[in-house]
């Protein structure tokens, strides 16, 4: 080994060590992806251990960092015969010293999780109506892009507590816990669009194809976020700046961001705070924002995409809190045995997504 490699490597080690996932080394990564099962771009926000943090929540053993922003995730270990020299990977995270992959070169862990990954084919309920303005499943959207199908659509909202998932032309994946009304369903040939990655549909024109999750369904896990509990847990609005405030997670829900929905993100990722931003952002965090950055309700009047509702301010955070939440991680406990051992069989238990997210 140069000499010279030595203190990035240590870097590399020490880093691994603090965000609690292994180095693997760095590989090669093309358009077929190295870690194919959930993708997500963090841009200012990117670092191995959020990386290493989002793979883990959703249950996958892996996690990679890659062109700087970029976030993989994946059941299955990579390739061997893809390694490469360390050296190959050396462009920065956003905002940090540390290492994020490079061009068509990935930084991967592995998330240290003794989780089962989730294998969730999900129940196809069938083709419904879809419009821009009223969303069938509302509550969270994923763009999968190349590797959209509805086995990954199903498992990204079953790790994700959602009890529907629904696939769209072509790289669009929704969830939601309402479900689908019937008047929406629609003839089985209108969902006709052929997935990126699957023999399988993606919906169609104006159409959603959807499936119900393994998502644990008795009254305990209705998680949709609740009026009084969304006003009981308000923070109130916050000055922002390029270091968010809330800077541990962040998804652009450019179809779907609401306070509630933000809510119920972080508080499946376990986070203690929820914000909402310019409409369209949602960030999480663990640090309650200084109370000197507090500013006047009016200076979060952004609407939220298709929504009279409230979503913040540019450069304007709106908080609230998640700890209200009365989360039974080991609920999984009170699910009759037999079901259990079912679960545990499909590779489904482990307290996650049938934990129910207790809201009244
Ligand atoms: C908002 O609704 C309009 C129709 O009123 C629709 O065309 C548009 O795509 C919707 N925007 C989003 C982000 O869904
Ligand atoms: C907020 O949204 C406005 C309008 O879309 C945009 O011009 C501005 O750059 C955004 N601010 C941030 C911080 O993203």
């Amino acid at each position: 080994m140069k000499m010279e490699t030595l203190p990035t490597l240590l870097l590399i080690l020490a880093t691994a060590q603090w965000i609690n996932g292994k180095f693997l080394g760095c590989y090669e990564d093309n358009t077929i992806r190295l870690l194919p099962d959930f993708h997500m771009f963090v841009d200012n926000l990117n670092s191995p251990a959020r990386c290493v943090h989002i793979c883990k929540q959703l249950q996958f053993r892996y996690a990679g960092v890659e062109y700087s922003t970029q976030c993989y995730c994946s059941s299955d270990r990579p390739y061997e015969r893809m390694k490469r020299d360390i050296s190959e990977c050396k462009m920065k995270c956003p905002f940090s010293e540390e290492i994020c992959g490079g061009p068509m070169r990935i930084s991967v862990y592995s998330t240290d999780s003794n989780v089962y990954p989730i294998t969730d084919p999900g129940t196809y309920i069938g083709c419904y109506l879809e419009s821009g303005n009223d969303r069938t499943l509302n509550h969270y959207q994923l763009n999968l892009f190349e590797i959209n199908s509805p086995e990954r659509c199903t498992r990204s909202c079953t790790a994700l507590g959602y009890m529907y998932a629904g696939t769209e032309p072509y790289d669009q994946c929704f969830c939601g816990n309402t479900k689908p009304a019937n008047e929406r369903k629609t003839e089985e040939s209108e969902c006709n669009v052929q997935c990126p990655d699957s023999q399988e549909k993606c919906g169609g024109n104006g159409r959603i194809s959807i499936y119900r999750t393994s998502v644990y369904s008795n009254a305990e896990s209705i998680v949709t976020v609740s009026d009084e509990r969304l006003k009981s847990n308000t923070i109130g609005c916050f000055e922002d700046s390029d270091n968010r405030i809330l800077s541990e997670y962040f998804s652009c829900l450019d179809v779907t961001n609401s306070p509630k929905n933000c809510l119920y993100v972080c508080q499946q990722f376990q986070f203690k705070y929820a914000g909402v931003h310019n409409g369209t952002d949602c960030y999480c965090g663990n640090v309650m924002p200084s109370p000197s950055r507090k500013r006047n309700e009016n200076e979060c009047q952004v609407s939220c995409p298709n929504s009279s509702e409230r979503c913040g301010g540019n450069m304007r955070t709106y908080v609230y809190s998640t700890q209200k939440f009365t989360t039974e991680s080991n609920s999984a406990l009170r699910i009759g045995s037999s079901e259990k051992q079912a679960a545990v069989e499909q590779g489904a238990v482990n307290g996650r997504h049938q934990r129910p997210a207790v809201m009244k």
